[in-house]
């Protein structure tokens, strides 16, 4: 069978005494995969390493019951990967308080070293085409680790948190190294499109990777992103409810709160989850509704994260306003909040949840909140009310509850009196509805779309697009050809693509592979690109190689001093219309510009908005099919760029022009872009097509990127020697 390996931060235990399994949403989702996979789990174990003979046993016992393969983290570990990088730099940001984010380079390296810990644990004991399915902020780096360790591996990942605007993203100092750890993944998991698509944007901002709704090309391969928001094992909520343990605690909260309403809040004590805002608002309820002596707020706030300061002083605050108000809204019969720091047992839990009439959930922002979905599949006579944030990712699946805005005192306050006032038909059907969707949804339903999504994805990948180009199959036609061209395309074939086209000079790879391909018998070289003379002739004028500017307007055959016109009869009259719409679109469009070749005409939008720019190049698009469809030229929307140039002057005339006269036995032709696809088509025997990177193309063979390429070239032609 084969195996699935689950990374996240914590391992689904609790080490003390003895060795608890916790048993979380998240485990019975994942057990319950194992019948079409071998499961196993690497984790932290919850505390800091002891010595290394305890480790080992801890190691033996975890991995023998349970197959968890523990990492263990050190003192300096726990502080600077876990309660640093994790929980002050990227949770604050995550949660878009990005005045809360903190920063230390030394946590970075912490985080680097203890990401490549978990990728290092997993690549011990995975294999080729096992699946990985990596969770959580605290991993962002692992899938681009795991990919490098082995690229055979089927990663998928999963945030659990909110992604957020790239506004707050950008301010990361390791954002784009933490995007490109994540998209080592073959799928990227969140709870919600609101998060897919702030995720697209930051990617196509930060790293400048344009993507599709459900896929970001990268590295030649396409990752996956979807939604997939998580769900609760629901039934072990609704068999606990009417379990003998749970009614017990049942009667004993009756009793304790006999004539009583109570109105529950569960959560970890953390600053997303809006505690400060929501006894802001139970002040103004009680201060409005004159003290009620017959309504209980309980408020439970686990104890989370307490070594990091932020969580102090959220606990004072709190603590100092349960304080405040009860003091103030206190009477002889009733105590208004019931302000709990501890953890309570899963059956105390399910009890208090049946308990109460109403469930505040009020997270100024929330990746998903199980708390809301928990508290739903526990209301088995369809009896309580939600109050539930806007800002949680819950409210994009329980749209019955009452929903708020968790920054407005009076909404909340509104919304408590509306929730004990409701009639029962209305809660009814409120809940009904939540509780139907919460059991159908569960965690089980959500592993599954996930391993579903990420499956799926492998095998229509798997399935070529073009025939991908084996060096032997190169190798081949080069050794039984006596003359050879090859005629390369220069950006995005020979070169990768820049923000900035001037900067674009070719690398030390470059210069390599042409020194070598400048000194081989019987092979010509053509450098055919879109580019200005200017450009070409600065950058490559030296080597002894037939230069094709602009298409195919202009070249510089081999050996020559000067530059002529190849394509004497253009047609050059549409110049001025179309320069008055270029005009016109510059300046509308912040950061592009306009470039005039002797044969076309360019407008860059690389500098410009990703996405505004998109949006200009779609309307200047439409305004040109106007302006020149009667004129002799060809529009051509490219990488970041819209070219018009005139209809006789391609490369595919350049190319038959050199080549097209049967001097050559292998014509090797590459490029990456539309207009190669003139000399894909051209009619030339012999002719060896490549297209670099993606997309459709009338190439024969493919190579996924310019690196793979100038090193594919360089070692074919490495044996190519004089008198061969
Ligand atoms: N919970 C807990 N101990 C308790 C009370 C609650 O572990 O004493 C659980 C609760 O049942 C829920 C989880 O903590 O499953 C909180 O998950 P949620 O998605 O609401 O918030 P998060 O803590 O992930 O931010
Ligand atoms: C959130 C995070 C989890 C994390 C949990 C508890 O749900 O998304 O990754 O495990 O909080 O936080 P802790 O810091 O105790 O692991």
């Amino acid at each position: 069978m084969a195996k699935l390996i689950n990374v996240s931060n914590r391992l689904p235990v609790t080490i003390g005494k003895t060795i608890r399994k916790s048993s979380g949403g998240l485990v019975t989702a994942m057990e319950g995969l194992t019948d079409r996979l071998e499961l196993s789990w690497v984790g932290w174990p919850g505390a800091a390493a002891a010595n290394a003979a305890q480790e080992q046993e801890l190691r033996q016992t975890l991995n023998s019951q349970y197959r968890y393969d523990p990492v263990f983290l050190s003192e300096a570990d726990i502080e600077g990967f876990y309660q640093g990088f994790s929980n002050q730099s990227l949770w604050p940001l995550l949660h878009y308080m990005a005045t809360k984010m903190a920063y230390e380079t030394e946590w970075w390296d912490c985080y680097q070293k203890v990401n490549q810990k978990f990728a290092d644990q997993v690549v011990a004991t995975a294999e080729s085409g096992d699946t990985v399915w990596v969770h959580d902020y605290q991993l962002m780096l692992v899938p681009g680790m795991l990919r490098h360790a082995n690229p055979d591996l089927r990663i998928g990942f999963f945030l659990h948190t909110p992604f957020p605007s790239y506004e707050l993203f950008r301010c990361h100092p390791d954002r784009n190294n933490l995007l490109y750890g994540l998209l080592g993944a073959d799928h990227i998991g969140f709870h919600t499109y609101g998060y897919l698509r702030h995720f697209r944007s930051t990617v196509l901002r930060c790293l400048g990777i344009d993507s599709e709704i459900d896929r970001i090309p990268y590295n030649g391969r396409q990752v996956k992103i979807g939604v997939h928001p998580i769900g609760i094992d629901a039934e072990k909520f609704t068999n606990e409810v009417t379990s003998p343990t749970c009614q017990e605690y049942l009667a004993k909260y009756r009793e304790a709160y006999a004539g009583k309403r109570v109105v529950i809040g569960v959560e970890r004590l953390d600053y997303t989850k809006g505690i400060l805002h929501r006894l802001n608002a139970v002040e103004q309820y009680l201060a409005a509704e004159d003290t009620p002596n017959n309504v209980i707020f309980l408020f439970i706030a686990v104890p989370s994260r307490g070594a990091v300061k932020e969580y102090q002083v959220l606990r004072e605050q709190v603590e100092g306003m349960v304080g405040r108000i009860n003091g103030q809204h206190a009477t002889v019969e009733n105590i208004p909040i019931h302000f709990i720091h501890g953890t309570i047992s899963f059956p105390e839990l399910c009890a208090l949840y049946k308990l109460a009439e109403v469930c505040m959930v009020t997270p100024l922002i929330d990746g998903m909140n199980l708390v809301a979905k928990e508290y739903v599949a526990c209301q088995e006579n369809d009896d309580g009310v939600l109050i539930l944030s806007e800002f949680a990712g819950a409210a994009n699946e329980l749209f019955s509850a009452i929903i708020v805005n968790p920054y407005s005192p009076h909404e909340i306050a509104d919304s408590i009196r509306q929730a004990l006032s409701m009639p029962f038909a209305e809660r009814s059907e409120r809940t009904r509805v939540l509780r139907e969707r919460v059991c159908k949804y569960d965690a089980g339903y959500w592993a599954g779309s996930f391993l579903n999504a990420l499956e799926k994805h492998v095998e229509t990948e798997e399935e070529p697009v073009g025939e991908t180009l084996k060096p032997s199959i190169l190798q081949a036609a080069v050794d039984v050809a006596e003359r050879i061209a090859v005629v390369l395309d220069y950006d995005g074939t020979l070169r990768e693509f820049v923000s900035d086209p001037s900067d674009a000079g070719p690398t030390r790879a470059i210069t390599d592979l042409l020194d070598q391909l400048s000194g081989k018998p019987n092979t010509d070289v053509f450098i055919v690109s879109g580019r200005q003379e200017a450009d070409l002739q600065r950058w490559l004028g030296h080597y002894p190689f037939t230069l094709v500017c602009e298409h195919g307007y202009r070249s510089r055959p081999a050996g020559a001093e000067k530059w002529a016109v190849l394509t004497e009869d253009a047609d050059l009259s549409w110049r001025e219309s179309v320069l008055e719409v270029f005009r016109y679109f510059e300046g509308q469009t912040p950061g592009s510009s306009i470039e005039q070749k002797r044969s076309s005409m360019v407008w860059h939008y690389r500098r410009s908005d990703p996405e505004f720019g998109q949006w200009k190049a779609h309307q200047m698009m439409g305004e040109l099919y106007e302006t020149v469809s009667n004129l002799p030229v060809e529009i051509h929307h490219g990488k970041k760029i819209i070219e018009v140039s005139s209809v006789v002057v391609t490369k595919g005339n350049a190319l038959r022009h050199y080549c097209g006269n049967g001097d050559y036995d292998l014509v090797i032709c590459a490029g990456d872009d539309q207009t190669d696809e003139s000399m894909f088509q051209a009619e030339i025997d012999n002719l060896f097509s490549i297209k670099v990177g993606a997309g459709d193309t009338a190439a024969r063979y493919r190579i996924d990127t310019p690196n793979t390429f100038r090193n594919l070239v360089g070692t074919v032609f490495a044996d190519r020697e004089i008198g061969s």
